[in-house]
């Protein structure tokens, strides 16, 4: 790093070392700190991912840096703290929060996300905002931390929280990464592809979690890399799961049954739709006929063509004769 870029770190590493502290050590980490284990999350967990806790005072960080060196306009745009507007002086960006850092792919301490305790405080994750060594679209949270893993079982999982990820770090799944509430980007793709060339999605099973997938996945496969999708119960997170069905059940029915990527869109094109209609029965077909003529693969491109004609009692000869139509128009 730069002079610049390395003082920032360091004023991270410090004070992620002192929210570390105030949430394992400290009476007034103690709430905090029941708040994480009632989530299940051990001390363990929180000891590996550095998860702390910031004080209510408004000017913690300040003080606590400036001390060691720190000018407040390094601190600014560090994003740790904020100017005041009709005032002098700067306060804490990060107040009563549980502090989970986040790091770089050499695990150092780069910016943090820190979730509001009491349901009310909003938003539920204040983020460090964009700085010159914090980029919120290109970070894979636990990159650092999974590499290893990746390599060595020959792919990765892709969550949508961190939440999830240290979930399931805790439930033996140690090769997970999340994105920070972004959409999938190019550049998360490239840092992937350096390790495996298989992830299996695994995110939120509500409405913006599965579009999310659609997206995710759809990015992965034109970018050459095989992709599998989990399916939780709906309404749940990895997290949830894992919580309510534990680790093995996790790893055995999640993780070990993901779909393949077809198989995923099969029953995407089915959410939200009535399939009792003809009209979005209809559609629906048309969308996986679509779908299937993408395949490389006849023989599964066959499998799946039998299971529309089986489910929809329809004539596997109109099915298999408007399939080559599809196929050739896109050749
Ligand atoms: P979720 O709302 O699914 O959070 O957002 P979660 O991981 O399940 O967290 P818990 O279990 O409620 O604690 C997924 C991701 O979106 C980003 C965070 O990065 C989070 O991990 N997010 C979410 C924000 O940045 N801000 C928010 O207010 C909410
Ligand atoms: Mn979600
Ligand atoms: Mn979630
Ligand atoms: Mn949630
Ligand atoms: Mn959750």
């Amino acid at each position: 790093y730069p002079a610049e870029h390395q003082r920032m770190v360091d004023a991270h590493e410090l004070l992620g070392k002192l929210y570390h502290h105030l949430l394992l050590n400290t009476k007034e980490g103690s709430d905090a700190l029941k708040y994480l284990h009632s989530r299940g999350f051990s001390t363990e967990g929180i000891r590996k991912f550095k998860i702390g806790y910031s004080l209510p005072e408004w000017d913690m960080a300040v003080k606590y840096l400036s001390k060691r060196g720190f000018t407040e306009e390094e601190l600014e745009s560090a994003g740790l703290i904020i100017k005041r507007e009709n005032d002098s002086g700067f306060f804490d960006r990060f107040r009563n929060r549980i502090m989970f850092p986040l790091f770089d792919e050499k695990g150092r301490i780069i910016a943090f996300s820190a979730r509001a305790i009491e349901q009310s405080d909003s938003p539920k994750y204040l983020n460090t905002p964009e700085t010159i060594i914090f980029n919120k679209s290109s970070l894979l949270y636990n990159y650092h931390g999974a590499r290893s893993e990746i390599r060595r079982q020959g792919y990765a999982v892709l969550f949508e929280g961190f939440a999830d990820v240290i979930s399931a770090d805790e439930a033996d799944v140690k090769n997970g990464v999340a994105v920070m509430g972004t959409s999938l980007t190019n550049q998360h793709v490239q840092q992937l592809r350096r390790l495996t060339d298989t992830i299996i999605i695994c995110f939120d099973s509500d409405q913006a979690g599965i579009e999310a997938s659609n997206r995710a996945g759809s990015l992965l496969v034109d970018q050459g890399l095989e992709v599998k999708a989990s399916m939780l119960p709906q309404g749940m997170d990895p997290d949830d799961y894992i919580r309510k069905h534990g680790a093995e059940k996790f790893r055995a029915d999640v993780i070990g049954n993901a779909l393949t990527w077809t198989a995923f869109k099969l029953h995407y094109y089915r959410f939200g739709k009535n399939l009792q209609n003809e009209g979005e029965k209809l559609k629906y077909i048309e969308e996986v006929m679509n779908e299937l003529s993408k395949l490389n693969n006849p023989i599964e491109r066959d499998l799946y063509i039998r299971q529309i004609a089986d489910e929809f009692s329809l004539s596997l000869e109109v099915l298999e004769n408007q399939q080559k139509q599809l196929v050739q128009a896109e050749e």
